[in-house]
């Protein structure tokens, strides 16, 4: 099969052919449809610190996929060939204390698809079958595709209670627009979402924020007061992390408000903690989604009508995989798909 793979300790990725996974216990094999690029995969494939840390070549990549279930494990029951998934990327252990009493997406043994092994930027992968999300609702495959990051968007923005609430978002990146997008439908006041790019800004207005605000132009406090909100954000959603994002959002809370911290800092760096000792601000870390009820949260979002279609901008063969990252890693698009169906495979054969 074709698959993209990190094949030595240097910058680049390539497309080979090799061999399929084969199904293991309690395992799902897929056969790929669609996968999302992630800034985890533009990392993978630049090469940086993090990447030559953390990954061990070769290795085939990705982890945001969707696909059609092709065969099971005989002690895998309730997924059947031919049923629509995406794949929860992170592996539990299953035997530490949170994994125990069912917090898994708390388990401090957490492995990472496409990370720590074979990825899903390939015609086929397999997955455990505890690992593996059935859509039971219709659903397109490019949107079925992006499970993952909107995952972590709806657990970041479902951390706390929004309704009525008014809501800061710093970072209008392919997460920070699908959580405007859930703040939006579950019913904020308003939506007040910010970045540095134009282009992203504009998607988040297509996806009917209230403000899509310019910082390097428009400073935060300009905002509310054009919102006339006189006392503070009652939610933020770090979405960018970047120092001054969070700084902007911590000034700009109201008393007792909320955060919750998806985006990575790169390296430590200050904040006034007098404020938020004194402006009793709780600030949350988000990592990864709830297994599984972020999934479950994701699936009713999407049955009641919650439309991401705006957030996927850019669509490519897989074969095109360089210029589908230089596209994502130009910061400017939403999510950059690879579409990896048969009828593809044919066309490039
Ligand atoms: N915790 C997790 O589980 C998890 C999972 C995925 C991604 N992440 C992180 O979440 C963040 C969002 O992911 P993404 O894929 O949307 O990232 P992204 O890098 O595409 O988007 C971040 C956006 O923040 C904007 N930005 C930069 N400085 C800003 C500022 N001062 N104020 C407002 N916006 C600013 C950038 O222009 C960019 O559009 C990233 O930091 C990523 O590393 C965390
Ligand atoms: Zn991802
Ligand atoms: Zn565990």
């Amino acid at each position: 099969m074709k698959a993209l793979v990190k094949e030595r300790d240097e910058p680049g990725l390539r497309l080979m052919d090799v061999p399929e996974p084969q199904v293991g216990p309690g395992e799902v094999k897929i056969r790929v449809l669609r996968t999302g690029i992630c800034g985890t995969d533009l990392h993978i494939r630049k090469f940086d610190d993090w990447a030559r840390h953390t990954l061990k070549p070769p290795l085939i990549v990705g982890h945001e996929f969707s696909g059609h279930v092709v065969e099971v494990a005989p002690d895998v029951e309730d997924i059947s060939p031919g049923d629509l998934v995406s794949g929860e990327g992170h592996l539990v252990c299953g035997k530490c204390r949170n994994c125990m009493a069912g917090r898994r997406h708390l388990c401090r043994n957490t492995i990472g698809l496409g990370v720590h092994r074979d990825g899903a930027f390939a015609e086929y992968v397999t997955l455990p079958a505890s690992n593996v999300w059935v859509h039971r609702v219709p659903i397109h495959p490019d949107v079925a595709a992006i499970f993952d990051p909107f995952g972590n968007a709806v657990h970041t923005a479902l951390s706390f209670p929004l309704v009525g609430e008014d809501v800061l978002i710093t970072g209008a990146g392919p997460i920070g627009l699908m959580a405007a997008a859930v703040a939006t439908h579950v019913g904020a006041r308003h939506v007040v979402i910010t970045d540095v790019s134009e282009e992203r800004l504009d998607l988040a207005r297509k996806l009917g924020v209230t403000l899509a605000l310019n910082v390097s132009t428009s400073p935060i406090t300009e905002g509310m007061h054009r919102l006339h909100l006189r006392e503070g954000f009652d939610v933020g959603l770090e979405m960018s992390g970047n120092p001054a994002a969070l700084r902007d959002m911590i000034a700009n809370m109201t008393h007792g408000g909320k955060i919750a911290m998806l985006g990575l800092p790169a390296e430590e760096f200050a904040v006034d903690w007098a404020t938020v000792v004194t402006s009793m601000i709780t600030i949350k870390g988000v990592y990864g989604r709830e297994m599984y009820e972020t999934w479950y949260n994701m699936s009713v979002l999407m049955e009641k009508g919650l439309d991401l279609s705006p957030v996927i901008t850019d669509r490519f063969p897989y074969h095109d995989f360089d210029a589908a990252f230089d596209t994502a890693a130009s910061g400017r698009t939403g999510k950059v798909i690879l579409d990896w169906s048969p009828t593809t495979t044919d066309r490039s054969a």
